[in-house]
């Protein structure tokens, strides 16, 4: 065992915490604890990444080891899919989570501000900020749902040999997945100013069961929020660019199965 975590923490530094979260979705564990940014800031190195949190690769490798149950939404092996069914698993896993709890939070957090706002004034941020996501995540998972997924299938598609290339109003894919990117850059401030005002989700002693109820609530939005922009931005999106880069000129089919990473 010795052996094998010292070549996994030799070949860890080098990755990426995106890429490891990928690979390795038990990881998602280690980082949410450790509030590493394996989302948004995917792309800083596993080295860099433990640094900044105050430990080791050494250390990370010993805690991935320990784990021994996997939650049910950080088990899925993303890359076992086509991009199409990836699509539709975000949907069911994440869109439909995120539109049903905003609905439900924010009447849930207004109580709250109405009845506790006068002892704790963050409770009107807690709102407000709920707002946010609210008016900036509802059209970003529609533009995903009308005019990036929808593309991505036809370039699968176009892949495996069933039909033409599409050729997208927006020139590239690589432009709605910056827009994309950038979205859930801000959605990754707003739940991290959350986090912050709220004490870590933590509820005074004496609070109610709304107010506990509340706070629980947010940490699993915040939770579910990460996972949902990890699996887009460090899978589902590079993904489709390289998709793209192999199916997504007319008249230029390839032979593929259609299966991301996959060339044969
Ligand atoms: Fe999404
Ligand atoms: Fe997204």
């Amino acid at each position: 065992m010795t052996t094998t975590v010292m070549t996994t923490t030799i070949d860890l530094t080098e990755r990426t915490v995106g890429d490891i979260a990928v690979e390795m979705p038990l990881s998602i564990r280690v980082f949410e604890a450790w509030k590493i940014d394996y989302c948004c800031g995917g792309r800083t190195s596993l080295t860099d990444a433990c640094a900044a949190a105050g430990k080791s690769v050494a250390a990370f490798v010993a805690e991935l080891d320990s784990l021994t149950t996997v939650p049910e939404a950080a088990s899925r092996d993303w890359q076992a899919d086509t991009l199409t069914a990836t699509a539709a698993r975000i949907v069911g896993t994440y869109h439909n989570y995120t539109r049903e709890e905003l609905q439900t939070i924010t009447p849930i957090a207004q109580k709250v501000l109405g009845v506790h706002g006068e002892r704790r004034p963050e409770l009107a941020e807690v709102v407000a900020l709920l707002g946010e996501l609210t008016a900036d995540l509802l059209p970003h998972m529609l533009k995903e749902e009308q005019v990036l997924f929808p593309y991505v299938d036809q370039l699968e598609e176009a892949a495996a040999g069933r039909r033409s290339a599409p050729t997208p109003f927006f020139g590239t894919v690589k432009n709605p997945v910056r827009m994309m990117m950038a979205e859930h850059d801000r959605v990754g401030e707003l739940l991290a100013r959350l986090r912050q005002i709220s004490d870590d989700f933590t509820a005074p002693e004496t609070a109610c069961f709304s107010y506990r109820e509340l706070y629980r609530r947010l940490a699993e939005l915040e939770l579910r929020t990460h996972e949902h922009i990890h699996v887009e931005n460090n899978f589902y999106f590079p993904g489709a660019v390289a998709l793209e880069d192999r199916a997504g000129q007319p008249n230029t089919l390839v032979d593929g199965c259609g299966t991301h990473g996959c060339n044969h």
